[in-house]
């Protein structure tokens, strides 16, 4: 009936989340509200460490990538069901040890570095810090040499798979800021000068192929290509490489259109084509990292908004105005990317009408969406847009001088605030 499995409507018609009546929470909370459902972002967990037991006899470690949605109590949650986490800046980074995080399961992310992250990554003995360039790897080189120890790497690999087109393509994709190209030979030279690095421990290469994908053909193709890659390193230099992290990736479902495959295919999937690649090269099965954001955080999210205004333009469109927008969750405004919407208090009715829903902002594209199917909708209506648990608050902006919003749990018919809302003081609070 829903995009996401665990809405639901109760006997007074409205939608529930986890259980939760959501008109409720607008009550209680105020909105804009983000509600994330614990135990769905759990089962997620689950699903993709099973299927790592399960096809991969359990020698992988799945890390939440957590730019998708992170703060403390999601870090949490990661710790107890046995996730690391991808960091990608000292703040997720900073984050993550401050939710106790085990931080030899952190992969280190960026393109760029400061020598501040890279100290910090040291101090914190982070699992792995994934390296995007020999700038970077000089740097931490003599990081790691003045603090006497020796840094765990991987190296960021463009391995050239195009994962967006409609049938997925090998391009030269060399024209990326993140990593080193394999078909120009700079992913060799990266590796031959670590090893050369005393103070370097190159642990393993990573790749991702992109994100919001449906075909698994794209990821396996990736694995092949890394464990070709891996196998010419030995050949070359004699260096086993003994860990493998492929990424994230995997598309959820927005809307009726999409139609994600169950996590368990992927790793079927691509394990036996790991271990198949292994064989034939002779190479050792290596340690595998999967790095899935969207998948975990993004199903479990709704945000709920107030129906302000209600505009009909004869011919034209319905604008139906809500008191958040762009600045909660710019991803319209940033991809066209389409949501759906339910009036949460009429959940029970038919979506009869199609609206654009329009956020607060001073800006004509602060739009959640257009040609939205919607029930009847007047103001003071509480709407609902679904599956916003990933790259929304964690994208979300001030602009307009707007406060960000609360972020609510739901779990077992219980809700508990674990962000809170930003007040009018939190705006100004580095103003001098
Ligand atoms: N690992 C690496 C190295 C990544 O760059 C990303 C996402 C992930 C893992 C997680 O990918 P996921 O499983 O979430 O697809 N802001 C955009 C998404 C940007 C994704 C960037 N990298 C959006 O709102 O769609």
């Amino acid at each position: 009936m829903f995009v996401s499995e665990n809405l639901d409507v109760n006997e007074k018609g409205h939608l529930t989340a986890g259980g939760v009546d959501t008109v409720d929470l607008a009550k209680q909370y105020g909105t804009p509200l983000y509600v994330m459902d614990e135990a769905l972002i759990r089962k997620h967990c689950k699903s993709f460490k099973n299927s790592i037991d399960r096809f991969y006899d359990g020698k992988g470690l799945v890390c939440y990538a957590s730019k998708a949605f992170c703060c403390l109590e999601m870090c949490r949650i990661m710790k107890d069901e046995g996730i690391g986490l991808d960091v990608v800046s000292i703040g997720e980074l900073y984050t993550a040890y401050k939710a106790g995080a085990d931080c030899d399961k952190i992969c280190f992310h960026g393109n760029n570095k400061t020598d501040e992250e890279l100290e910090y990554a040291v101090d914190l003995n982070v699992g792995r810090i994934i390296v995007d360039n020999i700038y970077e790897l000089q740097r931490l080189d003599k990081i790691a040499e003045k603090k006497g120890v020796k840094a765990n790497i991987m190296f960021r690999i463009k391995p050239g798979i195009d994962a967006h087109t409609h049938d997925f393509v090998r391009t030269g994709q060399i024209d990326s800021k993140f990593g080193f190209a394999l078909e120009t030979g700079e992913a060799m030279e990266a590796v031959k000068i670590a090893l050369s690095h005393p103070n370097i421990n190159l642990k393993g290469l990573h790749c991702h192929i992109g994100s919001q994908i449906f075909d698994i053909d794209p990821f396996v193709e990736a694995a092949k290509v890394m464990l070709k890659f891996i196998a010419e390193i030995k050949a070359q230099t004699g260096h086993e490489i003994s860990e493998l992290n492929l990424g994230g990736g995997f598309g959820i479902k927005y809307t009726e259109d999409n139609d994600p495959v169950p996590y368990e295919a992927y790793m079927e999937k691509v394990s036996a084509a790991v271990k198949e690649s292994c064989r034939e090269l002779g190479v050792k099965q290596p340690f595998i990292l999967i790095e899935p954001g969207r998948s975990m955080a993004g199903p479990a999210g709704i945000t709920l908004y107030t129906c302000g205004g209600v505009k009909h333009i004869p011919n034209i469109r319905t604008y139906v105005s809500i008191d958040g927008g762009m600045t909660d969750n710019p991803r319209y405004a940033l991809y066209k990317s389409e949501y759906e919407a339910i009036v949460a208090n009429k959940a029970d009715k038919p979506r009869n009408t199609t609206v654009t829903i329009a956020g607060k902002c001073c800006e004509s594209g602060d739009l959640i969406g257009e040609g939205m199917p919607l029930q009847e909708v007047e103001p003071g209506d509480t709407i609902a847009v679904c599956a916003t648990g990933a790259y929304n608050y964690s994208m979300a902006s001030n602009y307009n001088r707007i406060p960000k919003p609360a972020t609510v749990f739901v779990n077992n018919g219980e809700s508990r605030v674990v962000i809170k809302r930003e007040t009018l003081d939190d705006i100004i609070r580095n103003d001098i």
